[in-house]
């Protein structure tokens, strides 16, 4: 089975959370991308979705699936998207398709976090994958000297401009024990937007692709 087909059977797994006449809350990604398709055979049923970046919104808006403005609902049921790491407390590191920031909202947002992957993104300690930062363009070497200090070797991802016109520093090197604190202490650094870890508001659900099947864990 290859990582794409893993990731298809997550997406598809997911849409047994999506309720009739429901708002669902729509990441960014591959895996997401599958779960869009899966969307589609069910969107006469329901209300619409709130997407995490231009590019989903762009996917939904090409099947017909209403695309919801985020100041215009107060809740919704579901929230459902991919990540780039997960650990067993189900913190993330989200943020490698850069759209971090609004996926972060809209997973405030949601009452459920559905995360969908496939195995290859279960982890015992965070930080293999460099951890995603975004930043006010005028704060970037500031920042990257502030994580160097955190322990963490920050890149500039050359050429990459955010949907909310940012940078992103990628931070390499880093062995996350503690989710949340980082979390805290990333977001206090000024200039940074938002961190791509995913601790504070972690998944509830998770949805892993693997070659015996979609495995389901609930927090
Ligand atoms: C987008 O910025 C990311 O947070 C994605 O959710 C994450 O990178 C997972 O992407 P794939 O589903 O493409 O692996």
């Amino acid at each position: 089975m290859t990582q794409d087909e893993m990731k298809k059977a997550a997406g598809w797994a997911a849409l047994e959370y999506v309720k009739k006449g429901s708002i669902v809350g729509v990441g960014t990604g591959s895996t997401v991308n599958h779960f869009i398709d899966a969307l589609e055979t069910r969107k006469e049923e329901i209300k619409g979705a709130v997407s995490s970046s231009v590019a989903s919104t762009e996917r939904l808006e090409q099947i017909g699936i209403p695309v919801l403005d985020a100041n215009e609902v107060s809740s919704f049921d579901i929230y459902v998207d991919g990540a780039d790491e997960i650990n067993h407390d189900y913190d993330m590191i989200k943020g490698g398709g850069a759209a971090l920031t609004r996926e972060k909202i809209v997973a405030a947002i949601a009452k459920k976090f559905i995360c969908i992957v496939d195995n290859t993104k279960r982890v015992e300690v965070l930080g293999e994958f460099p951890l995603p930062v975004e930043v006010i363009p005028m704060a970037r070497s500031y920042v990257a000297r502030e994580l160097l200090k955190l322990g963490g070797d920050p890149a500039y991802r050359q050429g990459v401009v955010t949907d909310n016109g940012n940078v992103i520093l990628d931070v390499h090197n880093l062995k996350i024990t503690d989710a949340k604190e980082l979390e805290k202490q990333i977001n206090a650094i000024p200039g940074v937007v938002t961190v791509g870890l995913f601790a504070a508001r972690g998944a509830d659900v998770l949805l892993m692709g693997s070659p015996e099947g979609v495995q389901k864990f609930e927090k």
